[in-house]
C-alpha cells in the first residue's frame, strides 16, 4: 500500500540503482521544498557522493541562506554555499527590463554553477527536483518556463553542456506531486518553514524591486518583505495564501513625519490564492492585519512612507510585478 515511508525506500533504492557504488551527483539547491527534499533524500541514498550547491545571488530574502544551511547541514547534506553576490550585482547594474534581468540571472547562475561543478567535480550525474506536473507541462508545451533558477535544464540544454559537464539526469520525483514531496520532506526532517513555504521565483527579489536594482533598494525590500511574511505567519494567515510578496516600487511620494515632510518610496504588498498559479485571486486579508502591517513597515523601514495592497486578480495582472 502507498505510504510515504515506502515511497522513500523505493526512491532511495532507485537512486542507488541508477547511480551505482561510485557515481557522484551534483545538485543545485534553491532553498525551496523540492530541491531541499531532494538533497535530504540523496544524502540518505549516497551520502558524501552528493554535492549540493547553493548559490547566494544576493537576491534572497532576509536570513534565507542561513535557514537553508541550518536545515540541511545537520541532516548530513554535503552542502556548498557559494557567495556570488558581487557577480550578480555587477551583471545586473543599470538593467531595468524584467526579461533582461531574468536572462542575466539565468546566465550568471549557470556560469557560477559550472564553475562549482568543475571545482568539486568530476560528477557523473545532475540531480533535479522535477515533479510530475513539470513533466506534463513540458510535454504539453505549458505556458512558458516558470521554473526556478535551480532548475538547470530549463536554462541549459543538458546535452549542450561542455563535455566535462555532460551529466546524466537523476530525477527521483518525476512521478510525484507537490503534496507527496511535502510528506516525504516531513519524514526526512525538513523544517516546516521550508517544507510549507510559498513558491519563490528563481530571479528572487530582482523581479520585485522594480526597475534597476541596487543594494540599497534590495535591502529596503528585504526588510519590508520580512515584516509582511513574518506577520502572515504570526497571524496564522500564511498557509491560507498560495503566495505572498512585497514589491518595492520606484515611486517616491510626499509624506509627513513629525514636523517635516518626507519624500520616500511606496511599497506594495501582494497575496494571492490559486490552485495552479495560471489564474489567481487576490487574498482577502483582514483589514486589521493590513493596518498592522502598514504601521510596522512605515515605523521600521524609514525609506518607505506609503504602503499599498494589490487588489488585482490574475488575469489581467500577473502575480509578480515584473
Ligand atoms: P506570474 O507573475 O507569471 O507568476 O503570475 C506565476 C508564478 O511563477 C513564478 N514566477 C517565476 N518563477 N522564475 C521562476 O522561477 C521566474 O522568472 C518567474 N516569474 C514568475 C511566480 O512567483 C508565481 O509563483
Amino acid at each position: 500500500d502507498w505510504t510515504a515511508e515506502h515511497i522513500i525506500d523505493d526512491l532511495i533504492g532507485g537512486v542507488r540503482a541508477q547511480v551505482g557504488d561510485q557515481g557522484r551527483v551534483l545538485l543545485a539547491i534553491s532553498g525551496g521544498v523540492d530541491s531541499s527534499t531532494l538533497g535530504l533524500l540523496l544524502a540518505r541514498a549516497i551520502g558524501e557522493r552528493l554535492t549540493a550547491v547553493f548559490i547566494d545571488h544576493g537576491l534572497l530574502r532576509l536570513g534565507e541562506r542561513e535557514q537553508v544551511e541550518a536545515a540541511l547541514k545537520p541532516l548530513g547534506v554535503n552542502l556548498v554555499t557559494v557567495d556570488a553576490r558581487a557577480e550578480f550585482m555587477g551583471a545586473l547594474a543599470g538593467v531595468s527590463d524584467p526579461e533582461e534581468k531574468r536572462k542575466i540571472i539565468g546566465r550568471e547562475f549557470i556560469r557560477a554553477f559550472e564553475r562549482e561543478a568543475r571545482e568539486y567535480g568530476p560528477f557523473d550525474f545532475l540531480a533535479q527536483g522535477t515533479l510530475y506536473p513539470d513533466v506534463i507541462e513540458s510535454a504539453g508545451g505549458g505556458q512558458g518556463d516558470k521554473s526556478g533558477a535551480a532548475n538547470i535544464k530549463s536554462h541549459h540544454n543538458v546535452g549542450g553542456l561542455p563535455d566535462d559537464l555532460a551529466f546524466k539526469l537523476v530525477e527521483p520525483f518525476r512521478t510525484l506531486f507537490k503534496d507527496e514531496v511535502r510528506e516525504i520532506a516531513r519524514l526526512l526532517g525538513l523544517p516546516d518553514h521550508i517544507r510549507m513555504r510559498h513558491p519563490f521565483p528563481g530571479p528572487g527579489l530582482a523581479i520585485r524591486c522594480l526597475g534597476a536594482i541596487s543594494e540599497e533598494k534590495l535591502d529596503i525590500l528585504r526588510r519590508v518583505d520580512d515584516i509582511f511574511i513574518s506577520g502572515l505567519r504570526e497571524f496564522g494567515l500564511y498557509d491560507g495564501c498560495s503566495q505572498a510578496l512585497a514589491v518595492l516600487t520606484p515611486i517616491q511620494s510626499v509624506g509627513v513625519m513629525g514636523d517635516g515632510r518626507t519624500y520616500s518610496y511606496t511599497a506594495a504588498l501582494r497575496a494571492v490564492t490559486t490552485d495552479d498559479f495560471m489564474t489567481a485571486e487576490w487574498a482577502r486579508l483582514p483589514y486589521e492585519f493590513l493596518a498592522t502591517m502598514s504601521n510596522r513597515i512605515v515605523n521600521q523601514v524609514h525609506e518607505v512612507n506609503r504602503v499599498v495592497y494589490d487588489i488585482t486578480g490574475k488575469p489581467p495582472a500577473t502575480i509578480e510585478w515584473e
